[in-house]
């Protein structure tokens, strides 16, 4: 099964094993990665799943879609590596990903 690796802002990494068809935010919170609240359960309504994309991933995870990038624009610290972690569903191609917390989010 595919792994992610969360980065909280202290530099704690969570290793978490997702099954594919499972969300980047959903290997977070079954993880109790700090940061990732996720309050609206997924449904692109709130942004608290905000993470940055590791550099090297920005290609293969590739863009937000048109709803997920309008809720961004409610997000702090939004940069080019902004994706909301609900909005992307692991699979193998996905394995190895490495996402940031904002510093923003604690
Ligand atoms: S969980 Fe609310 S936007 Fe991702």
């Amino acid at each position: 099964m595919p792994k992610v690796t969360y980065v909280e802002n202290d530099g704690t990494e969570h290793i978490v094993t997702i099954p594919a068809g499972l969300s980047v935010m959903e290997g977070a919170l079954n993880d109790g990665v700090l940061g990732i609240d996720a309050d609206c359960g997924g449904a692109c309504a709130c942004a608290t799943c905000h993470v940055k994309i590791a550099p090297d991933w920005r290609d293969r995870v590739g863009p937000a879609g048109p709803a997920e990038t309008e809720m961004l624009e409610f997000a702090v610290d939004v940069t080019p590596e902004s994706r909301l972690s609900c909005q992307i569903t692991m699979s193998a191609e996905l394995d190895g990903l490495v996402v940031h917390v904002p510093q923003s989010q604690r």
